[in-house]
């Protein structure tokens, strides 16, 4: 049995969270009975043919062809949302390709493929035929990414692994939120438990138990012990940007996600954590809920990041607000370019444009932060309201 949901499913869907469920019980049983937390969010979202993005649900929502009011997938990306945020970032991209020489692009994480669709069509309008590389670790993304990016099919390439060496542009969008978390928690005597993840014969269920030192001292570092506080912390996000500082040789990574500084994230008053899941178009933090049928993520904790790039050897070369960046980079003067496109889809455009840039809705939770090296002078996105010095 999927853990309870009250959310209604087809009969492929709940046979497909009975599968997932099976799996996570035998990989519990195999491991003694408990499992992290970052295992169980990892196996859930990955397990080959069975986690949520290994399989084939739909998950991105296409407000563009969904009917607004029965929108499919379970949430909906900037690039879902509007080409408009293709186009602009395509101008921030068109700079740091500039700065390094270099005609490469490397995505990680694309989803849907929306993302490289609208860069490479407006890198195509500026005379820049850039070569596109994706790292996707979901093999059906990847399959839906190659049709939609069928007319680049000289020019796009998808990697298994990191190269050992790149110069160009990186770009994430929504990646780090999705990597596997550890989930903590302070006892009242001031003791860090790591949470894990038990089958008690009726349902998953969170267990603590005492974290090993080093995450216990790794978690001390970033916050006082604060009894009956929890919230995450992004190992393996730190890893993969202090692995950058490896191969990425001359360039820069424009990294975009919903998150704060480190003072916010373990703020006194955060005392919940961050994590949430998306089903339908519902945000919930339910994370041991119909496993395979939801996504589960948590915010990114900015400061973590930017001292993952120092400590890999790259610069953090600008942070600030998505709706800062994309005034920045040229969002108004891209919506002009389009001139009028017809009552329907200047009203979508509009309703786009709130969403991207209003404070209430992605504008200031998301945020856009650059790591690199090589790269002279302030980039175009972060030219007015950078906020580095906030991390
Ligand atoms: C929330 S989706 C965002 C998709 C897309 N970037 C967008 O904005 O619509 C997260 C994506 O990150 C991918 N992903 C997660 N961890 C990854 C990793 N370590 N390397 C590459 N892709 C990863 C997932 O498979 C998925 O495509």
């Amino acid at each position: 049995m999927p853990a309870e949901t009250s959310i209604p499913v087809s009969a492929d869907a709940l046979a497909h969270s009975q599968r997932v469920s099976a799996f996570l019980r035998a990989r519990l049983e195999q491991a003694g009975g408990w499992i992290s937390f970052s295992d169980w969010m990892h196996d859930a979202l990955y397990a080959p043919g069975l986690g949520y993005y290994a399989a084939g649900s739909i998950k991105f929502a296409d407000p563009a062809l969904d009917d607004p009011k029965q929108l499919k997938g379970d949430f909906v990306t900037a690039p879902q949302l509007t080409p408009l945020f293709g186009w602009t970032l395509a101008k921030q991209v068109a700079e740091i390709l500039r700065q390094s020489d270099s005609l490469n692009i490397l995505e990680f994480g694309a989803g849907s493929g929306a993302l490289a669709h609208d860069i490479l069509t407006a890198l195509d309008a500026q005379g820049i035929a850039a070569h596109y590389q994706i790292l996707e670790v979901s093999a059906d993304l990847k399959a839906r990414q190659q049709m939609r990016l069928g007319a680049w099919a000289d020019r796009v390439t998808w990697l298994d692994q990191a190269p050992t060496s790149f110069s160009g542009c990186v770009m994430a969008n929504e990646v780090l939120d999705a990597m596997p978390v550890e989930f903590f928690a302070w006892s009242d005597d001031a003791q860090l438990m790591q949470r894990g993840v038990i089958w008690d014969g009726d349902q998953f269920q969170y267990e603590d138990r005492p974290a090993p030192d080093t995450l216990a001292h790794l978690v001390a570092q970033r916050m006082p012990a604060l009894p009956d506080y929890r919230s995450e912390i992004n190992l393996q996000a730190e890893s993969w940007v202090r692995g950058m500082g490896q191969w990425l040789t001359c360039g820069a990574a424009l990294l975009i996600d919903y998150g704060f500084p480190r003072h916010e994230y373990y703020h006194p008053q955060r005392h919940r954590g961050t994590l949430m899941c998306h089903i339908q178009h519902l945000a919930h933090d339910n994370a041991l809920m119909a496993p395979g049928l939801q996504d589960i993520t948590a915010h990114v904790d900015f400061t973590a990041m930017a001292d993952a790039a120092l400590t890999g050897g790259l610069e953090v070369l600008g942070y600030t607000a998505q709706a800062r960046f994309l005034l920045n980079a040229g969002l108004a003067e891209v919506m002009m370019q389009q001139g009028e496109l017809g009552a329907r889809s200047n009203a979508q455009m509009r309703v786009a444009i709130q969403k991207l840039t209003s404070e209430a809705e992605m504008g200031e939770l998301f945020k856009v932060i650059a790591l690199g090296r090589g790269i002279e002078g302030d980039l175009l996105g972060f030219r007015r309201g950078d906020r580095r010095d906030s991390l």
